[in-house]
């Protein structure tokens, strides 16, 4: 066979090579075959000048056209199978971002005692109660003294409540040990409101307070809700009248309330007020004849605390323009947690603090 033909044939065959590569590497590899270093027309090309002079020129010229056309037909071929590369990596990554994330995140939610602080909020406030918030960590003065406890009061024994050292740094050194403390209850913040501001007041006080305490139902850091309502002619029907609007927004319209004769040192007279049961209706037994396990038969579910401000906590707070001849108050205090365990039926205070995500997720 001639060198023409033979030039003739490898043309063909990279013609061919070059339209079947249907990849880049693929193409690289054909690149290779007919123009790399060992290709054959590489060969033909390099030995030209040995050939007969008449030859040369035909076979020179023939063996250049085709490796120009062959790198010619390779550069183009490249050029689409990157196209199509691209085209196919593009639909491959796209990314739709009106899709969910995969997987969906999940949303967080409030705490129950978070749910139920909001929810009490919310009520107080529209009828017509400021909500104001006071310090954890407290005097001794506003915990006990101004709320009319004695110094022998056994709520102030280091058995109830939880004492802080001050350091001579922080108070001036003018303060014994046992004159700071974390707060036993939100009533402290009664006082320091009656400081603040001049009567009329009406406000709520929602936080956290401690007690060395705990078992199924006490735990040492719990949460209360504090009323505070002080006013010329205020009187005991008011609280009343105010307890059962709140609570009846709680626990549902055909509830009803009871006060009970009681002992507060701040308070005088003094209550413990209930709410009759919102799973049996108040009878003490459920639509089959079973007795009622919330209430314990009784038909009244026991709350929290209230009274008459004592004029004796007036006394304290007299330069802020509190005069018992001139104005009288209520007071409210309950926990919440009570309130959370009872409206979802949780046994046990302490699953509260536990953050046991089985637990909390049952009340999103
Ligand atoms: N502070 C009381 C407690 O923690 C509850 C209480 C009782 C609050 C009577 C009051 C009140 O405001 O008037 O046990």
């Amino acid at each position: 066979m001639g060198m023409i033909e033979r030039i003739e044939e490898i043309s063909e065959s990279a013609q061919e090579a070059v339209a079947s590569a249907d990849d880049l590497s693929s193409l690289e590899a054909v690149r290779v075959q007919f123009l790399g270093r060992k290709a054959e027309l590489t060969g033909i090309l390099r030995g030209i000048a040995e050939l007969e002079a008449d030859q040369r020129g035909k076979v020179g010229g023939l063996a250049n056209e085709v490796r120009q056309q062959t790198e010619e037909l390779i550069s183009s071929r490249s050029a689409e199978l990157e196209a199509a590369e691209l085209e196919l990596s593009l639909v491959a990554d796209s990314i739709d971002v009106t899709l969910p994330g995969s997987p969906a995140a999940p949303v967080g939610h409030l705490h129950p005692v978070t749910r139920t602080r909001r929810m009490i909020e919310d009520v107080m406030v529209g009828l017509g109660y400021r909500v104001v918030e006071g310090p954890e960590v407290e005097l001794d003065y506003y915990n006990f003294t101004a709320l009319n406890h004695p110094p022998d009061h056994p709520a102030r024994m280091l058995q109830d409540t939880f004492y802080i050292e001050p350091s001579p740094a922080t108070t001036g050194g003018d303060r014994g040990p046992r004159d700071v403390l974390l707060r036993t209850h939100t009533s402290p913040m009664q006082v320091r409101a009656m400081e603040a501001s001049p009567p009329p007041l009406f406000i709520i006080v929602p936080g956290k307070t401690y007690r060395r305490d705990s078992d199924a139902t006490h735990s040492p850091m719990f949460h209360q809700v504090e009323g505070l309502a002080v006013g010329e002619g205020v009187t005991l029907a008011d609280l009343k009248g105010t307890l059962l609007a709140m609570l009846r927004e709680i626990f549902g319209p055909d509830r009803e309330i009871r006060m009970r004769p009681h002992f507060f040192p701040f308070t005088e007279p003094s209550v413990e007020f209930d709410v009759s049961c919102f799973r049996c209706g108040g009878s003490g037994s459920l639509d089959g004849g079973d007795r009622c396990g919330l209430c314990k038969a009784i038909g009244w579910i026991e709350l929290g605390g209230a009274g008459m401000v004592d004029p004796n906590v007036f006394s304290f707070v007299s330069d802020a323009g509190y005069d018992p001849d001139l104005v009288s108050g209520f007071a409210f205090g309950f926990g919440i947690e009570r309130i959370a365990m009872l409206r979802h039926g949780i046994g046990d205070l302490r699953l509260m603090f536990d953050n046991d995500l089985r637990m909390l997720e049952q009340f999103s």
